[in-house]
């Protein structure tokens, strides 16, 4: 392992910070009055906030037509640098039509209030289904990441952005550390190599065991769950950053794992969507990022390992972040213990296999997860978050 945090760029070479200065602030909020307004909605609202941190550099506003074509077609913006998911702006043609190109747009969030500004540069239509097949390798509106795309408006809106605060998380303050804070503590912490864990789910023992695995060969752990928009039968981030929390007070060794939360939204895009999180990693800093069975998929749209295979498309360089790679994880009744079909020799009957879908599905049923799922405070306090919340 030779990467060095402390030498590892954002993507694209500097980290974007498109926070308004206070001189900026009061010249925006001086024209708020004045401005054409456009209402975000959470996704494009945790965009905002993405771009504006830097977690989405080099990108630094909404995309502009050669860039999102690109992305869509090549998994490239125009310049060439890697990107495999649209970030993009969409609203209706009604919205769109009174807006000029060349003016500034009042971005407010769904209580209407004025978040950002928008320096609009162009106004583009798009191919939905274009964007789905070559996105999310499938145009069914059954997937939770294309119905997004086939419910959103038809133009897109692309330039520059700026937040106008960054608001602390309303439930998980302590634990919102943005790209230039967690490049600090890696640095405060001596840790040279750093490994991002993506997830969505109530934290299960295949990601403990696939963590630990990382955690062996690194100097340290960013736990980072997403607590964006998810879809509706994701158990809710409150239930699972307590679940995490259980494992940082019993389970993980504190000195090692720093636990922060990744704003952004879920797209399901598996394949495409495991770049753009190790993408975001990088720009927190992580020099690798964990890749298991499934990332970021949803029902049987892709294969098990798609979301590892899709970074053989690219040179290390180009990326600039590892993937750590893990095989299906499942508890094995042999050997008692966590394993994969590269550490363990169990056949078929004696793997107990675990997913984020199976937890849920017992939780609904009213079951607690046993000690193979997940370890049993966090058993106990899913089930008990769950039966309260029906
Ligand atoms: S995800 O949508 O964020 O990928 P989830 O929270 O379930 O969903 O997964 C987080 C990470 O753990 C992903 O890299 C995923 O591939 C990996 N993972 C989940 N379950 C397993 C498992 N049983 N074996 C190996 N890797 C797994």
């Amino acid at each position: 392992m030779n990467a060095i945090s402390e030498t590892t760029a954002a993507h694209g070479g500097a980290l974007i910070n498109r926070i308004v200065t206070d001189e900026q602030k009061t010249k925006f909020l001086a024209q708020a009055d004045s401005l054409p307004s456009v209402e975000l909605d959470q996704r494009a609202t945790s965009d905002l906030v993405m771009i504006a941190i830097g977690g989405f550099s080099p990108i630094d506003g909404f995309m502009n037509k050669a860039d999102y074509q690109g992305v869509v077609d090549n998994m490239r913006m125009a310049d060439g640098t890697v990107w495999s998911v649209p970030v993009t702006l969409s609203v209706t043609p009604e919205v769109a039509a009174p807006l000029k190109e060349g003016s500034l747009i009042r971005l407010n969030d769904s209580d209407g209030r004025f978040i950002g500004v928008l320096e609009l540069t162009e106004k583009y239509t798009y191919d939905k289904k274009h964007e789905a097949v070559n996105v999310y390798r499938t145009d069914e509106d059954k997937h939770p990441g294309v119905k997004v795309v086939y419910e959103q408006g038809d133009i897109n809106l692309a330039g520059p952005v700026w937040l106008l605060e960054r608001d602390a998380h309303p439930l998980f303050p302590a634990y919102q550390i943005d790209p230039a804070a967690s490049r600090a503590l890696f640095r405060e912490r001596g840790w040279k190599t750093v490994v991002g864990f993506q997830t969505r789910n109530p934290i299960h023992r295949a990601h403990e065991y696939i963590i630990k695995c990382a955690l062996e060969i690194v100097d340290g752990l960013f736990l980072h769950p997403l607590v964006g928009a998810t879809k509706s039968d994701d158990i809710p981030a409150d239930v699972r950053m307590r679940c995490y929390e259980i494992m940082m007070e019993n389970y993980f060794p504190q000195d090692r794992v720093i636990l922060a939360i990744n704003p952004s939204a879920m797209r399901y895009a598996g394949p495409r969507e495991a770049i753009f999180h190790a993408l975001i990693r990088k720009n927190y800093g992580c020099t690798h990022f964990i890749v298991g069975r499934d990332h970021a998929g949803v029902g049987d749209y892709y294969g098990t390992y798609d979301a590892q295979e899709i970074f053989s498309q690219f040179t290390a360089e180009e990326l600039g972040i590892t993937p750590l790679k893990f095989e299906h994880a499942f508890y094995c009744t042999r050997t008692e213990q966590m394993a994969t079909a590269k550490t363990s020799p169990a056949t078929k009957e004696e793997r107990i296999h675990l997913s984020g879908t199976k937890v849920r599905a017992m939780l609904r049923e009213g079951k607690t997860p046993p000690p193979q799922f997940s370890r049993p405070k966090v058993a106990e306090e899913l089930a008990r978050a769950m039966s309260a919340s029906v």
